[in-house]
């Protein structure tokens, strides 16, 4: 499928369909995203918004992050579980004053890499919802969909597999709308291309996806083999 195809059925479903009023998208900063998107890696979009109110009320800014109390900054996480998430956010804060000036590095996927709890796919989440930069993402939901619309045999996990998934999903970031288009690859991946049943009777994409024409597509992705 030709990328600008793509792109403009995903986001023409994304204007009717999409999540539009999620706290973190308005305003948009890149602390916010990031916030956000740290609480997203295991949880719910419905189960962070509330934490992610009272985190940010209580937090508005890196700085009063990093100079918070940690004890602090985990009860503001009790029941998000994965505390580990909690620690390194409050660590990458305390690195992005001493060494950033207080700001997140938003320059490169690299150097936001650099700080601890952000990997390639949330860099690139975060670079191309706040600085609008082209950047891909490469989540569970987006793995999933992409092994769909492909018929990708073999785990996802696996370093072959997932190469040819970050390939994929490099090829089809466009140039402009990267905060949307990283929104709506996401929400296509929780509510439309999910787990078990996917809606493939309403989707933009039935008539080029592979799995869809093979009869099976929730047998993709496979797991992993034991
Ligand atoms: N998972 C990770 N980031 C997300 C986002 N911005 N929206 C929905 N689910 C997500």
């Amino acid at each position: 499928l030709a990328a600008e195809e793509f792109q403009r059925r995903l986001l023409n479903w994304f204007d009717l369909h999409g999540r539009h009023d999620l706290p973190w998208q308005s305003p948009r900063s890149a602390y916010r995203v990031w916030v956000s998107e740290i609480m997203l890696q295991q949880t719910q979009v419905t189960t962070v918004i509330p934490y992610f109110e009272r985190f940010i009320t209580r937090f508005p800014t890196i700085g009063d992050l990093a100079n918070a109390p940690q004890d602090e900054v985990l009860h503001f996480w009790t029941g998000l579980g994965y505390y580990a998430r909690a620690r390194n956010l409050h660590k990458a804060a305390q690195v992005a004053v001493h060494e950033h000036s207080g700001e997140l590095p938003c320059e490169s996927v690299e150097a936001l890499m650099a700080l601890p709890g952000i990997g390639r796919s949330t860099a690139g989440a975060i670079i191309a919802q706040s600085t609008g930069q082209r950047a891909a993402i490469l989540d569970g939901n987006v793995k999933r969909s992409l092994t769909r619309l492909h018929a990708i045999a073999g785990w996802p996990g696996k370093p072959a597999v997932e190469r040819q998934l970050w390939s994929l999903a490099e090829y089809y970031t466009p140039e402009t709308r990267l905060a949307d288009f990283t929104q709506a690859m996401m929400d296509f991946g929780a509510t439309l291309c999910k787990r078990s049943k996917p809606d493939c009777l309403v989707c933009p994409f039935d008539d080029v996806c592979r799995a869809y024409a093979q009869g099976e597509p929730q047998r993709f992705p496979e797991s992993k083999p034991k």
